[in-house]
């Protein structure tokens, strides 16, 4: 068994925890703007997983997801790679997980057909943002797909700070799930969950924040993604507004289009954290020891 990826600190602790070499891999974009992400090794004869982050706020989804299906068709048809498994942290157009309006694609199925096309036997993720369906494996017809929680990662981090009495809200009705799911890890029964209607054509969002006793609490606004940091910021300055001490704005995907980070600060945040699924420097927890303990119990 080999890694297949970048050379940076996230692939060497995957490699290291696992036990195995890393294999690197060079991400050259030529002046047009296409890409060739050249294996730099042989890994003939070998099981592989194909670790490779996006960058946040590059908006260069894209461009990760040609990386992802040149390289494992590469692995497949000309480097004599044995199973191929991709380590995807955050999956590219899981939110478009239904046809929301007549039209539109079903982009989180194609793109997981795409995947199992370009040769990949399974996919592991974390937190795959797929409200609207049972589960991530729905997607794939016969690659295996694993679904890492980033919460339980976002939650070791959050333990170190000895958080007194903490608050979980999750900024909108979907996001309860993370907000229970997280307060579990922290110990909690207490969390809830604003409303958050968004306008399909616009991309407008507007919270509505249900009144919570809040006054002197501190709160952790729990979301999967964070991406133009709307969401996340109008649920920060609600409970600001109800008078919590300190909140922390946590989430596992740094997506982090421009502005958003500053949109958050500018909202009142305390403390601002997200996990490593995305190449980010700012990212203070890690879904490295999740990922490498699942990788250990589904692969040969
Ligand atoms: C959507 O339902 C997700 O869980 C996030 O709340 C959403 O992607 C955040 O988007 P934005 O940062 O653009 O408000």
């Amino acid at each position: 068994m080999l890694i297949v990826g970048p050379d940076d600190e996230f692939n060497r602790k995957l490699a290291s925890l696992l036990k195995v070499d890393l294999v690197p891999i060079e991400r050259r974009k030529f002046p047009d703007g296409e890409l060739c992400p050249r294996i730099m090794g042989e890994v003939s004869g070998e099981d592989v997983i194909v670790s490779m982050r996006m960058k946040a706020g590059a908006a260069d989804v894209n461009d990760y997801l040609v990386e992802l299906l040149l390289t494992a068709r590469n692995l497949r048809e000309h480097m004599n790679a044995n199973g191929i498994w991709a380590v995807i942290p955050y999956f590219p157009y899981a939110r478009q997980d239904e046809i929301f309006r007549k039209g539109e694609p079903l982009s989180s199925k194609y793109v997981a057909e795409l995947l199992e096309e370009s040769g990949v036997d399974g996919v592991f993720s974390v937190t795959v943002h797929l409200h609207r369906r049972k589960s991530f494996g729905e997607l794939f017809s016969k690659a295996r797909a694993v679904n890492v929680d980033g919460m339980k990662s976002l939650a070791r981090y959050l333990k170190t700070l000895n958080l007194e009495n903490p608050f979980v809200l999750g900024p909108d009705t979907e996001s309860i799930v993370w907000a229970r799911d997280l307060a579990r890890y922290l110990g909690t029964e207490d969390y809830d969950s604003f409303k958050k209607e968004r306008d399909l054509a616009t991309g407008e969002i507007k919270t509505t924040a249900k009144e919570l006793d809040l006054k002197g609490r501190v709160v952790i606004v729990a979301d999967d993604i964070v991406s133009t940091g709307g969401t996340m910021a109008n649920a920060v300055r609600e409970a600001k507004r109800m008078g919590a001490k300190l909140v922390i704005s946590a989430f596992v995907h740094p997506v982090l289009a421009r502005g958003a980070f500053d949109r958050i600060l500018g909202a009142g945040a305390d403390v601002i954290v997200g996990t490593d699924t995305l190449e980010w420097a700012g990212s203070k927890a890690t879904v490295v020891e999740e990922l490498a303990e699942s990788l250990k119990e589904v692969l040969p």
